[in-house]
């Protein structure tokens, strides 16, 4: 029989050190990492590492520096593709987060392949990184932005998406964990559906890349996208992935540097995937920090981070609606560890700067996803986020801080 060896969180917190600062005072609980994760030392130790002993610009030169430089740009590379199982290494293209991403896939591919009254499908509970791009791809090309229905508990109503689609539907967009809500979206089957129709798949995995084991064959999307710093990374780093054929078709976004084959001022040859893809220098530190993030997850391992991360989901629920009066705004049966919430007569911002006084790090507003606050008529709401760093403890005392808060205003 397996036997479950209990998670070392302990151990976990100690490599985290933004995680012992104090705020006013008291010991910092971070809630807020569906904005931004935490940086593990090795991830820091690898940035200095790189501008200490490595700094160097990468594809470029024949002296060593850049070539160690290059090494271990390119080892994300492959760490990557390894940790979405991606099929080849050039399928890989490094962006400088998920919405640069999404904006790639709409200016390359979408300029070229879209035509007037082509259907772009996206959903209620989308960020605006996938809004606007979409929406500006279908001003400049005459198509048609169609938007998939959520239901109460903030779950995408498949049988409305699939009513959606048809023969002129050319792609669907969707988020795979929702930043607001938390809910898991059904990515395989919203895939599965799209392809009936050839149409193409994009999935945001903003939020779903550092708490799920992502398969990109098995998912068989089109295009994956994220960022670096939702996964432990620096920021300035993200990733898109695309299958090989598409991302092959799909002409240079930007040109410059590293893009071309050859250059005249008559004409302009390009260089092959991926660099055709990655004009100008990178974020080449942190890219190498990404490989070291990766690393670390893979030291923890992803299956047993989503389970603990469920124990604190379910025990955190529990938790907040034992506080009177308290609405969740998003309840999905399948839900990653994330906790929206409003509270009768006092505005989100206010929550937010009363448990911050408590050294309570949490996000308030609209979460870059207005429709979805107008979808539930709220103008914002608080939001909890949780990594496998969090523990029960930190839990109980945002629901102390909130009791608080309703003290002051009843
Ligand atoms: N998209 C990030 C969030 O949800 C910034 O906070």
């Amino acid at each position: 029989m397996k036997t479950r060896t209990a998670f070392p969180i302990d151990v976990i917190r100690k490599d985290f050190p933004n995680l012992s600062v104090t705020i006013h005072g008291k010991p910092l609980v971070y809630l807020d990492n569906a904005a931004t994760t935490m940086k593990p030392r090795t991830v820091l130790n690898a940035l200095k590492r790189f501008y200490e002993n490595e700094n160097s610009n990468i594809h470029r030169g024949v002296h060593h520096l850049s070539q160690v430089a290059t090494e271990d740009y390119e080892a994300t590379r492959d760490k990557i593709r390894d940790f979405t199982n991606a099929r080849h290494r050039q399928e890989i293209i490094f962006t400088k987060g998920a919405t640069e991403a999404i904006n790639l896939v709409a200016q390359s591919y979408g300029r070229t392949f879209l035509n007037k009254g082509d259907e772009i499908i996206i959903s209620h509970m989308e960020h605006h990184s996938n809004i606007v791009p979409w929406q500006m791809l279908c001003q400049e090309k005459r198509c048609v932005l169609k938007v998939a229905p959520i239901n109460d508990q903030g779950e995408l109503i498949f049988a409305e998406y699939e009513k959606l689609l048809s023969e002129r539907t050319k792609i669907v967009s969707m988020v795979h964990i929702s930043n607001s809500l938390g809910t898991i979206n059904p990515a395989k089957d919203i895939i599965a559906a799209a392809h009936q129709y050839k149409a193409k798949v994009l999935i945001d995995g903003a939020q779903s890349i550092n708490h799920k084991k992502i398969d990109v064959q098995d998912l068989d999307c089109d295009f994956f996208v994220f960022s670096g710093h939702k996964l432990f990374a620096p920021t300035g780093t993200g990733v898109l992935y695309g299958k090989l054929e598409i991302l092959d078709a799909m002409p240079p976004w930007q040109g410059g540097g590293d893009m071309i084959a050859s250059v005249t001022f008559e004409k302009t040859t390009y260089n092959t995937l991926p660099n055709r893809l990655e004009a100008g220098t990178p974020h080449i530190a942190g890219v190498i920090g990404l490989g070291a993030a990766i690393d670390y997850v893979h030291s923890i391992g992803i299956d047993a981070i989503e389970e603990y991360e469920h124990e604190l989901l379910q025990y955190g629920t529990k938790a907040l609606t034992a506080i009177p009066r308290l609405r969740l705004i998003g309840t999905a049966r399948d839900k990653a560890a994330i906790l929206s919430f409003v509270l009768p007569n006092v505005h989100p911002h206010d929550v937010g700067t009363l448990v911050d006084q408590d050294g309570i790090a949490i996000r308030t507003g609209h979460h870059c996803t207005m429709p979805l606050m107008k979808r539930f008529n709220v103008p914002a709401t608080s939001r909890a986020s949780l990594s496998f760093y969090n523990t029960k403890q930190e839990l109980d005392k945002l629901v102390a801080s909130i009791r608080r808060v309703k003290e002051i205003f009843p």
